[in-house]
């Protein structure tokens, strides 16, 4: 970095002095521009990768007429968005959106991904609705309890992602970004304490940072199910510069009774979410709203939102709502086999996901316990999910 400054003082004017430093460094830009190495095409590599891999969405969605189409920075930008899946063939989707308006920006691509992967047309508009009035097949006093199909309380939780339009997305943040980011969300964490249905204490694992948790509390978070796992072993992650860094700019904010949970730094910048052992799905759904609205109500922060996918996370499996909502449930004789097929094979068809309990590509408990939730996330409102 250098600094530019035209030398003249005398006999110039100031209006002169102000544009001839404009004129030089449209010159400066230019000459700069002509030295930078060209981007690789990487057009042949993903052509002699792709036929090996059908299932890999990254991969299928590429059109090399629409890449050759792209400038030099949007075809970088575009790589940088498809780089997991291209360094991990078996990825299933295997692109993430590096900035906010990636999906606006490479819509081309990614609309065609979206179609593939959530089985909607190319052109499809997301809609976000939280109320639940007039939901198709909600109980006649709007009352989603589980009791009510003879089931006793269990572990729910609704989590959604969320992004704040003013950073990168995780895959393209510095550093830097990653920690400042943590540390704009401390203003936001200071209105959640004062409220006494939300207040409690944000946990960070950068280290140096005020309110620092050694690895040793850490690891308490990590098995009381609030905090989330070092994310570097994940090589899609990795490979998509999510999961850099670690752990700086990472973090939990948890309340006092501890239902009410935001992660810092994860695969999105935000992950916040309810969680209850109890009955009454609502609970946890309103809760969330309610604590969202807070949040979103936070001077000077805003969430990323594209004008046609809704929400923006870094991952297009989880455009549009960010929005998982599960609850474990034991099915001892569905799953007596050891395996969850049978219990998959009732729920797939009703677009239900069977995951194990330590979340995506983990294990069922041995009693049979597994973790339910609607697989949809896009053209598919919050209240119906
Ligand atoms: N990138 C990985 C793949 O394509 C994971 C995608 C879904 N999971 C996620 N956590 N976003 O297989």
């Amino acid at each position: 970095t250098v600094d530019i400054s035209p030398s003249a003082r005398f006999c110039i004017k100031e209006c002169e002095i102000i544009t001839a430093l404009y004129l030089g460094i449209e010159k400066l830009k230019a000459a700069e521009d002509a030295l930078a190495p060209p981007v690789e095409d990487i057009t042949p590599r993903l052509a002699a990768l792709s036929p090996d891999h059908p299932d890999n969405i990254c991969l299928s969605s590429f059109d090399p007429a629409y890449y050759a189409s792209l400038s030099n920075e949007d075809k970088a930008g575009l790589e940088r968005c498809m780089r997991s899946g291209i360094e991990n063939p078996d990825s299933s989707m295997g692109c993430y959106a590096c900035q906010p308006e990636d999906y606006d920006r490479f819509k081309p691509f990614f609309s065609k991904a979206l179609a593939k992967y959530h089985g909607v047309p190319e052109d499809a508009k997301h809609v976000n609705d939280w109320s639940l009035e007039g939901v198709e097949g909600l109980p006649a006093d709007g009352g989603l309890d589980i009791a009510k199909l003879g089931l006793p309380e269990l572990s729910m939780r609704v989590r959604v992602g969320r992004n704040l339009k003013a950073f990168p997305l995780p895959g393209a943040m510095t550093k830097q970004q990653r920690c400042d980011m943590e540390n704009f969300m401390l203003g936001a964490f200071a209105k959640l304490i004062a409220m006494p249905e939300y207040g409690g204490k944000y946990c960070s694992f950068t280290p140096g940072h005020p309110n620092y948790v050694d690895a040793a509390e850490y690891q308490k978070l990590v098995d009381a199910h609030i905090a989330f796992k070092d994310m570097s072993a994940d090589k899609y992650l990795l490979s998509a510069g999510i999961a850099q860094d670690w752990p700086h700019g990472r973090g939990v904010y948890v309340s006092e009774d501890r239902g009410f949970i935001i992660w810092v730094g994860e695969e999105d910048h935000l992950r916040i979410m309810c969680m209850e052992k109890g009955t009454v799905l609502n609970k946890v759904f309103d809760r969330l709203k309610a604590a969202l609205d807070v949040v979103n109500g936070i001077e000077g922060l805003e969430f990323a939102i594209s004008p046609d996918y809704g929400v923006v996370t870094s991952c297009p499996t989880n455009l549009g709502t960010g929005m998982r909502a599960s609850l474990h449930i034991q099915l001892p004789y569905l799953t007596a086999d050891g395996t969850d097929a049978k219990a998959k094979a009732i729920a797939t068809p009703l677009g239900l996901s069977v995951r194990g309990l330590g979340g995506e590509h983990t294990p069922i408990g041995a009693d049979g316990t597994v973790d339910i939730s609607p697989s949809a996330r896009f053209c598919i409102k919050e209240c119906e999910i």
